[in-house]
């Protein structure tokens, strides 16, 4: 039962510490910003914010209340006009009254229309001397600026710091039974309403005043000069200047210096924004610091795209960039085949030229053949002819042999002329004469010969012959064998 016990508490503690965390979670998700960045970088952000923005801190609820207060203030600019809009500044004092959600935070903003929290106290103050409490932060800074001012011989003496609510009380009821509730309001803060109250506040005077703070004319003293050139550098501000009553709600006090940290005094010194009242509803209001949440998230979100869309592109550059490579590659391995192609159509080309060029030879070497066969043809075909025109010649001659016969007659006769003599026997002998004619003397065999005899004549004898027996048949064999070389030779040529 026990066992049982510790376990069921056990998951209950666990369920509440985790819900614990997501609560602070998300609480420290509302003002992450402002929490996290320095001042500077976050009123960076709301400058930036400007550049496309004329009034950041412009709300469109707001809107019918910007436009009233502007006539109530015809010559305040606009954008301080909205920053008092943003803190109820047009909301009458005492009767329009929100309580403050950071009390304990150093740019709490208190006045008429600002409270802390019923029973609020601050957690820790510091006695400074003669019994003046303070934050220790504010002491820390008040110490090092008066401190300074002695370096500068200037003295500055503590009038007044934390209050309790009790005891605001009761300078707020004497006063306004002294002076009336008006009087009172305008220099002393309801309980609650009070800077005092927190421990950031401090009165200052110089030394050897004496009489009410009022009276004092501290404005004119050397020390409040001094207090406005430099306390900013300390964490102090002026909190309520003068001409600047309707909204502060309180007369000039120059005694009054409240500690609100130095980046915020500094930048409200750089700025020249003399109100916090102004400062704070230009920057500090939770609608701001929602905005400057949601610039920043739409920031990362942008940068996020913008990266998203660099990745992209990167990776469709490289996409690309392979595809190109790619088709480089294949555009070379294209090249490359296609001067393969060339090159082996080239060999082809070539192959196929030598080839043709073995063709021709071949053909002009088979043309030779023909040629020759041709020749040969023609060759036998011309000594037919021959032939023929031989047997044609040497018909007419043996029709005609006595003109022949006759002819060599006439050549060998002495006087340049032959003798053709028919012998007896019937053979006729051409024989050269002492004359030196010739006598032609046929052969019984019917053969005739020509021969030179010794005395000088010449004897035609009869004589066998491959072609004929007769001398005739012989002369005509060798006249076609004659003209049958010359057309050979002819027709070789
Ligand atoms: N004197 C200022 C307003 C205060 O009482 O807090
Ligand atoms: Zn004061």
């Amino acid at each position: 039962m026990i066992k049982k016990v510790f376990c069921f508490l056990l998951i209950l503690n666990i369920v509440i510490f985790s819900f614990t965390l997501s609560v602070n979670a998300v609480q420290g998700a509302d003002t992450c910003a402002f929490e996290e960045l320095e001042l500077e970088d976050y009123l960076a952000i709301i400058d930036d914010m400007a550049e496309t923005e004329e009034y950041p801190h412009f709300f469109a609820e707001n809107a019918d209340r910007y436009k009233d207060f502007q006539e109530r203030y015809p010559d305040m600019p606009f954008e301080t006009v909205i920053a008092l809009v943003n803190v109820n500044n047009d909301m009458e004092g005492y009767r329009y009254v929100d309580i403050v959600t950071e009390p304990d935070e150093l740019y709490v903003l208190l006045n008429k229309n600002f409270m802390l929290p019923q029973d609020w106290e601050p957690e820790e103050l510091t006695n400074i001397g003669h019994g003046f409490l303070v934050r220790p932060e504010a002491a820390e800074q008040l110490e090092k600026m008066r401190a300074a001012m002695r370096d500068d011989n200037l003295n500055l003496v503590i009038v007044s710091t934390y209050r309790t609510i009790a005891r605001q009380r009761n300078l707020f009821n004497n006063a306004a039974s002294s002076r009336g509730v008006r009087r009172a309001e305008r220099s002393i803060a309801r309980p609650g309403h009070s800077e005092h109250n927190t421990g950031l506040a401090v009165d200052v005077l110089h030394r050897g005043a004496t009489g009410s703070l009022s009276s004092m004319r501290f404005e004119g003293t050397s020390q409040f000069s001094w207090l406005v050139e430099n306390a900013h550098e300390f964490g102090f501000i002026l909190r309520y200047p003068q001409g600047y009553t309707e909204i502060s709600g309180y007369i000039f006090e120059p005694w009054h210096w409240r500690f609100i940290g130095i980046p915020i005094a500094t930048a409200m010194k750089n700025r020249g924004i003399v109100s916090y009242e102004d400062f704070y509803g230009r920057y500090l209001v939770q609608g701001m610091r929602d905005k400057v949440n949601e610039y920043i998230k739409e920031q990362q979100r942008l940068a996020e795209e913008a990266e998203a869309a660099a990745l992209e592109a990167a990776e469709l550059e490289a996409a690309e960039t392979a595809a190109r490579l790619a088709a480089e590659e294949a555009a070379e391995a294209e090249l490359a085949r296609i001067e393969t192609v060339i090159r082996i159509a080239s060999q082809a080309a070539a192959d196929e030229a030598l080839a043709r060029t073995r063709l021709d030879a071949v053909g002009r070497e088979a043309m030779v053949h023909d040629t020759t066969y041709i020749n040969i043809h023609f060759t036998v075909m011309l000594s037919v002819l021959g032939l023929l025109a031989t047997a044609a010649i040497l018909y007419i001659a043996n029709v005609k042999s006595i003109g022949l016969l006759s002819v060599l007659r006439q050549v060998r006769q002495g006087d340049g002329s032959s003798v053709l003599r028919r012998q007896r026997d019937g053979s006729s002998v051409l024989r050269r004469q002492r004359d030196g004619s010739f006598v032609l003397r046929r052969q019984r065999d019917g053969s005739s010969v020509l021969r030179r005899q010794r005395d000088g004549s010449f004897v035609l004898c009869r004589i066998n012959t491959p072609f004929g027996t007769s001398f005739r048949q012989y002369l005509q064999a060798k006249l076609a064998f004659i003209i049958f070389k010359r057309f050979f030779r002819v027709a070789q040529n």
